[in-house]
């Protein structure tokens, strides 16, 4: 039997195969953060194709820190039955799942939160909405840590087999740790111990939170590819050594920051039309010549996060890393397996056109997905449309 369908341990967290449903933000829950019945069934379709792991959409830890208008919000108690919902769904099918906690930091607009977004530092404009973040206070700070921990406590409360700290993509705790921007100067700032440090305090409390009961992990960008050097492989490394001293139970490993360079994260086409669609006519003109510089540019790859997945992995000894970026054809997935440079294969477009791509490759009905990276997927949830597969002629199986 192929390596893809051998069991591994997240902590205590057993999973029957090596396949993770990476976070995907899914554009179905309501308006106040709420579980609705299309993300329900969304869940219980992918735990029924035998994925092994399932880490639903993004879910903001507090109000401040919500990035997405239908977003699902973990921020609240009154927020806890229909989170267990989600969760029954997906064990009834087998399924085990963990939450991704998340707060959005600069990377949303005031429309949504009701003030000017947060940030480590003001320093760093918005590049889409030209806005300046407010700096944080270390009273914020302390509280946004706890707001980490609470949410964790919803998560287990809700019935969740773990959770995962979202530390990638431009995100707050991506922006404490990378020097483009965290320019801050007092004890969350101005060495790599000291932007660690925000990341380090929010492991510390969720993992006392949970108690060894529940698996706790991060995800990592292994590279900002920000204008000037935020995070590269190098500072990854460094992060991840010091993440696997912490005892997380598994490191996912990812690249990009959504502000900066989008594309990165999730490479591909870039659908710049579908991408224009949703912007208010008068702010068409510019995204257009914006979108129109970046095609060509993020070519798809196959597996494109793996040479920072050969730097990362020797450092982290036996911490389990799951890879997400490209994976498509299960010989190539194997063979990243076999050879040790990861433990775990992580997708997200492809689960959005075959729910059922897990079973369906366990049975040799198929060998590659077949998901072709078009992002129309990216550019529909960017517009506050649910996600599916959106290649024309194409329907989404059920
Ligand atoms: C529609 C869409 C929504 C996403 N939402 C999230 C999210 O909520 N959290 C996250 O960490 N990554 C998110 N991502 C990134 C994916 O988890 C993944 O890292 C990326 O798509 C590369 O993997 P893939 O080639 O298998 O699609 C999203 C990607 C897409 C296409």
């Amino acid at each position: 039997m192929s390596v893809l369908f051998s069991p591994i341990s997240l902590g205590t967290l057993q999973i029957p195969n090596r396949f993770v449903h990476s976070a995907t933000y899914e554009a179905m829950a309501t308006e106040t953060g709420e579980v609705t019945e299309a993300l329900v069934k969304r869940y219980r379709t992918l735990a029924k194709g035998e994925v092994g792991l399932i880490i639903p959409g993004c879910m903001h830890v507090n109000h401040l820190g919500r990035g997405w208008k239908f977003g699902m919000g973990i921020h609240s108690d009154d927020r806890i039955p229909g989170l267990a919902g989600l969760v029954e769904a997906i064990h009834e099918r087998g399924g085990k799942v963990i939450f991704q906690l998340y707060h959005a930091g600069m990377q949303t607009i005031k429309d949504l939160v009701g003030q000017s977004p947060v940030a480590p530092s003001s320093a760093v404009r918005n590049p889409v909405s030209f806005a300046k973040p407010r700096e944080m206070t270390e009273e914020e700070i302390e509280q946004t840590v706890a707001a980490f921990a609470a949410a964790a406590g919803r998560a287990a409360e809700a019935g969740a087999d773990g959770i995962q700290i979202h530390a990638a993509h431009g995100y707050l705790v991506n922006e404490f740790l990378s020097p483009f921007f965290n320019r801050r100067k007092d004890g969350w700032g101005g060495s790599d111990v000291n932007r660690f440090r925000f990341l380090k305090e929010i492991v510390e409390i969720v993992r006392r939170q949970l108690n060894g009961e529940k698996a706790v992990l991060v995800k990592l960008s292994s590279n900002d590819h920000t204008p000037t050097n935020g995070i590269t492989p190098f500072l990854a490394g460094v992060y991840a050594k010091w993440l696997a001293d912490l005892g997380i139970d598994g490191l996912e490993l990812s690249c990009g920051s959504s502000l900066f360079s989008f594309m990165n994260m999730c490479r591909g086409d870039v659908p710049a039309k579908e991408m224009i669609a949703g912007l208010p006519f008068w702010k068409r003109p510019v995204a257009k010549l914006v979108f129109r510089k970046l095609v060509g540019k993020y070519d798809f790859t196959e597996g494109y996060n793996l040479e920072a997945a050969k730097i990362l992995k020797p450092l982290i000894g036996k911490t389990p890393l799951l890879l997400v970026g490209g994976m498509r054809s299960a010989a190539y997935m194997a063979e990243i397996l076999e050879k040790g440079y990861a433990d775990g294969i992580s997708m997200s477009r492809p689960f959005v056109r075959e729910p059922l791509l897990v079973k369906r490759l366990r049975e040799g009905k198929t060998e590659v997905a077949s998901c072709v990276s078009c992002n129309k997927c990216l550019a529909a949830v960017a517009n506050d449309r649910p996600l599916r597969c959106y290649v024309k002629g194409f329907s989404t199986e059920l």
